[in-house]
């Protein structure tokens, strides 16, 4: 059997990593999140100070930062410099900062680097919003997810409910479409619907209905 490479972007909160995992899963491939390594090095930005718009800075700090994707039971831990940071990066300071670090040409030359190199052997889900115009341009299978702005900052809010996060859902939705506005605007791989890229609406679908849609475009190329 084939080891794929499987490449799945789209704008924020759209179901991405939560897919992601479950397909990692069912086909024994690894999972990257690569979301996560911008978070990761935001969130050491923010408490050593860093100017976010400084590039200079932002890159001397992340060529000296380790980042660890570690798979386990309930998806994936992120260590920075060794420090489990798996919750600290799903902060809103992070997730409403990190879009900015994210617009850096030298920052994400060395994140496509280093993502790159996790996935040299295939059997890869990789999670963002370049991976199948720039980091995975020859993966096997690419899907972009889309929802409603509406339907995310829902799910969104559910899941902050649900964990007794406090949460507003006004906020919510302002916050998704300024990280999407800004993803999408920037200079340097722009979060883009590749031209063979599937693209799934899931605005009315469930997780497993996403799931099934995408394994079977995946049997049929494996
Ligand atoms: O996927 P997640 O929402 O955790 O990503 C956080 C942010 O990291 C995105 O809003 C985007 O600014 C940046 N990112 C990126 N390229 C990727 C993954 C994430 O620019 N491949």
């Amino acid at each position: 059997e084939k080891k794929l490479s499987i490449a799945i972007d789209g704008p924020a909160a759209a179901g991405k990593s939560t897919v992601a995992k479950i397909i990692a899963e069912k086909l024994s491939y690894i999972y990257i999140d690569t979301g996560a390594m911008y978070r990761a090095l935001t969130y050491k930005a923010i408490v050593n100070g860093l100017n976010l718009e400084e590039e200079a800075s932002l890159f001397d700090t992340l060529l000296s930062t380790e980042i660890k994707l570690l798979p386990s039971d309930n998806g994936q831990l992120v260590y920075l410099d060794n420090k489990d940071v798996t919750n600290e990066i799903r902060s809103s300071k992070v997730t409403n900062s990190v879009s900015y670090v994210a617009k850096h040409l030298l920052i994400r030359k060395e994140m496509v680097r280093r993502q790159q190199a996790f996935a040299t052997e295939g059997g890869v889900v990789m999670d963002g919003r370049d991976i199948g115009t720039h980091v995975l341009p020859g993966a096997e299978v690419k899907i972009f997810l889309l929802a409603s702005v509406e339907e995310r900052a829902v799910r969104r809010h559910s899941e902050n409910v649900q964990k007794g996060f406090p949460s507003d859902l006004n906020k919510l939705k302002e916050e998704i479409a300024q990280r999407d506005k800004i993803d999408s605007e920037r200079e340097i791989a722009p979060l883009k619907k590749a031209d063979d890229a599937i693209e799934i609406d899931t605005t009315s679908l469930t997780i497993p209905d996403v799931v099934e849609k995408i394994m079977a475009i995946v049997h049929e190329r494996i």
